[in-house]
């Protein structure tokens, strides 16, 4: 192997300050691990000297504590782009101590090769195997891997050797032309592979290699509680409903899902269910519930950018390789989360907002207008070119302090010409073909949380006339009762 072995600890002192690094992976799934915390103890033994020491830090999406946590903490980052979903990093961004750039995930690898955002001088990549002609495998996430090897002056590796050399054959890795060459990505199921098994750079690139064995930190979820039963029950005999009346077709249609509990509690309804076949994912991440839905013949293949599975799924996954292989896709973002595609495909998209309006506007990513909660990741890629995109929220949050259901959103990520079909615990508003003012009344009925009703009845009985329900007097009026007392229900209306 004509490579440079050496420590995480020299492997960082090749990063400088200023230095903009892209990084693999997509959530913790394929992210380096040892040289993220090295670049956090240089910056920390060059801060504690009285030397500058900060990076701008691009990666497919978020990275987890071993990533993010520790640069956030050591106070090692200028700048983050595309998402996050850290407690040290989002306070770092919401004190303004990093400057974040909140983007659609799909976008990423183009922005970088387009000049709109900083061209990273180094790579830093997990892989599973590296070859002498310089092929890079990629470990369980992909993210910008293909275009930060590219576009780098120098590729750090950070070589797993826990992760079996056999994984090769899951990824499909490609970068589309960018325009006036661009040609369509030609994914025309989802199962389709249009690239290559691994990431092919000039080997003088790369500077040096890093080994580990740590495995990814994947937390596990939360046991499903009875407002997220409620919520997947709704969701999935919504889908039910759309097949019997002839509105999805009868061979189903890809899902993409988010991450979590509403997710993997969606999943396993749909899996359970005798009225829907068994389906296929388009997705950005593939988690537990998805692998043991493949396992049981309920899902027949999951294409995504990251696989990001507890520790004990992996197991499950190495241990049956020939069987998984043909069943899953690991992509680039830039294909993964590709509008084109999802348009395509006919792609079920369900997403989580954290707070909807009476128009049907979501908020996915901003506390009370204000605090960034970790950005909207790849939800706009698949909830504006969906087949139908659905958005599922609890009723409340803070329970029952703060309506999910507001006059007016404070932040808006997805507007109402995207969302289609908005679910709670209580219902759904299917809110296809409906005027501003029946969408209102819809998610009112359907969605608002009994202790709401009244009041957000109250807000569109009072707005002035018009086509849309809008009173700029007091459309933030649940906002501003919560920011006054600490809950919404104090709404002056
Ligand atoms: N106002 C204020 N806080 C709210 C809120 C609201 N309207 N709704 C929820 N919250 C709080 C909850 O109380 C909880 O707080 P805690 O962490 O202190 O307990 C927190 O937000 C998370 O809420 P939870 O109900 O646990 O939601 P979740 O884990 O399912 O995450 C999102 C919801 C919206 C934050 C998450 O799905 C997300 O980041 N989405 C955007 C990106 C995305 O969609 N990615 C996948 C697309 S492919």
């Amino acid at each position: 192997m004509p490579y440079r072995f050496v420590s995480a600890d020299e492997a960082a002192s090749l990063i400088s300050h200023g230095d903009v690094v892209g990084f693999s992976g997509f959530t913790a799934a394929g992210c380096p691990k040892e040289i993220p915390s090295a670049i956090a103890r240089r910056a920390e033994q060059l801060h504690a000297e009285g030397v500058p020491f900060q990076i701008t830090v691009i990666s497919g999406a978020s990275s987890g504590d071993a990533m993010d946590g520790t640069l956030a903490r050591a106070k090692a980052v200028s700048r983050r782009y595309p998402y996050q979903n850290v407690k040290d990093m989002r306070a770092a961004i919401n004190d303004g101590q990093v400057r974040y750039t909140d983007m659609h995930l799909s976008e990423v690898a183009q922005g970088m090769r387009y000049g709109f955002l900083p061209r990273p001088r180094v790579a830093v990549v997990e892989a599973s195997q590296i070859t002498e002609r310089g092929e890079i495998v990629p470990t369980y996430g992909v993210g910008v891997l293909p275009t930060i090897c590219r576009l780098a002056e120098i590729v750090i590796v950070e070589l797993n050797v826990a992760v079996p050399q056999a994984l090769r054959g899951l990824h499909d890795i490609c970068e589309p032309a960018d325009p006036p060459y661009r040609r369509e990505l030609p994914v025309y199921r989802p199962g389709d592979r249009v690239g290559y098994d691994c990431v092919r750079i000039d080997p003088r690139k790369i500077a040096c290699v890093v080994l580990t064995d740590r495995a990814t930190e994947v937390s596990s979820f939360a046991e499903t509680d009875d407002v997220t039963t409620r919520i997947a029950a709704n969701v999935a005999r919504f889908l039910e409903g759309e097949m019997q009346a002839g509105r999805i077709p009868r061979e189903f249609l890809p899902v993409q899902s988010g991450v979590g509990n509403v997710a993997n509690a969606i999943l396993k309804d749909l899996g359970n269910s005798p009225v829907v076949p068994p389906f296929e994912m388009f997705t950005e991440v593939i988690q537990d519930s998805v692998i043991d839905l493949i396992k049981w013949g309920r899902i027949r293949l999951a294409s995504g950018s990251s696989l990001t599975c507890s520790p004990s799924k992996i197991e499950e996954i190495l241990a049956a390789l020939d069987f998984f292989r043909p069943r899953l896709v690991l992509r680039p973002t830039e294909y993964s989360n590709s509008p084109e595609i999802v348009r395509r495909l006919g792609v079920i998209a369900i997403n989580t907002a954290l707070e909807a309006d009476l128009c049907g506007a979501v908020n996915s990513s901003h506390v009370m207008g204000r605090r960034m909660m970790n950005g909207i990741g790849g939800s706009c890629d698949f909830t504006r070119n969906a087949y139908l995109s659905i958005f599922t929220t609890p009723s409340t949050a803070k329970g029952g302090l703060i309506s999910s259901i507001v006059p007016l959103v404070a932040h808006q990520d997805h507007s109402e010409h995207s969302v289609k079909v908005l679910v709670t615990e209580y219902g759904v508003a299917d809110l296809r073909g409906r005027s501003p003012r029946e969408r209102a009344e819809e998610i009112i009925a359907h969605c608002a949380h009994p202790d709401y009703r009244p009041l957000l009845q109250r807000y569109l009985q009072h707005c002035p006339p018009g086509h849309t329900a809008f009173n700029p007097s007091n459309c933030f009026a649940f906002h501003q009762a919560f920011e006054r007392s600490g809950d919404m229900r104090n709404a002056e209306l």
